[in-house]
């Protein structure tokens, strides 16, 4: 696998690997590489003829300095994954190489960071579309591959991607989950083996609102899954919604057509954020 710092070095190797006529996928990261992201670079190694991996943690979509400094960084085991996944290069840059100055970048995300992820983390999502925006300008025309796990960033950077005529298809990869149906997440090694214990109830919530959608009004669901998450005190709900899987707006009315909507969830599971979403189409 190579290597590379500097984005000028990436940018010029890639443009001669498109010049030959090769397909790039690209799977952009912030490490901590996992099973589900190692599902992603072999699609990409599948579907391209060269697959780029980036690390990169990037600060500006922190809304929360701790939450950035707690961030697990493993570049060395991420290095060894990378490798024994077959991915052919790495872009693992410096801050200063993404950002020489503070960005100052403001995107119209025509709402859709209005709501779920967006009301409870102000800013993530501008900080999120800064990063791949820049990303996407170095690699150049690809295909690009995300995890439905972040299913808001992916309509973001969808909605991005179109309403800026960048050069890259976007592909969207299911989420990839521990037996007991955690979704897998880097910050899954921050939780205590009690909270690790504790975490399907996450996926249970979903699959719970997916088997009742027919029969009970969202608001009924969504009262009942609060009140089974909060009545476990190692869990601190920050929202259950039922929203639409394109403009994702929150779902209000009994729903006709459940192949429409998603249900998402975000709580903290002791200091550890986690989110989750299933869709609702049987
Ligand atoms: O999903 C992530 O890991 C990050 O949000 C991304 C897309 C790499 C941007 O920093």
């Amino acid at each position: 696998m190579k290597i590379f710092e500097s984005k000028k070095e990436l940018n010029i190797y890639l443009d001669d690997i498109r010049y030959k006529n090769m397909k790039i996928g690209f799977v952009p990261t912030m490490g901590c590489i996992h099973k589900g992201h190692l599902s992603l670079i072999k699609k990409t190694i599948s579907e391209n003829d060269i697959a780029v991996c980036s690390i990169f943690v990037n600060p500006v979509q922190f809304n929360n300095t701790d939450d950035f400094k707690k961030y697990p960084r493993t570049l060395d085991e991420d290095i060894a994954k990378l490798e024994s996944a077959n991915c052919d290069i790495l872009f693992a840059p410096s801050e200063k190489e993404i950002y020489p100055e503070p960005p100052v970048e403001q995107y119209n995300l025509a709402g859709l960071d209005n709501v779920m992820e967006g009301k409870y983390r102000p800013g993530h999502f501008n900080g999120v579309v800064t990063v791949i925006k820049r990303l996407f300008d170095i690699i150049g025309q690809c295909n690009a591959y995300f995890g439905e796990k972040d299913y808001q960033q992916l309509v973001i950077i969808n909605h991005i991607v179109k309403q800026l005529s960048l050069p890259v298809n976007i592909h969207s990869v299911e989420t990839c989950r521990e037996d007991d149906g955690l979704a897998m997440s880097s910050r899954n090694i921050l939780l205590t083996i009690e909270e690790r214990k504790a975490a399907p109830l996450l996926y249970q919530s979903l699959l719970y609102v997916k088997k009742n959608i027919r029969n009970k009004p969202p608001e009924k669901l969504k009262e009942d899954v609060k009140t089974k998450i909060n009545s476990n005190p190692l869990f601190k709900l920050d929202y259950i919604e039922i929203a639409h899987k394109d403009n994702l707006l929150p779902a209000n009315d009994k729903i006709i057509n459940p192949d429409l909507y998603r249900v998402f969830i975000a709580a903290y599971l002791g200091n550890v954020r986690l989110i989750d979403n299933i869709s609702l189409s049987d």
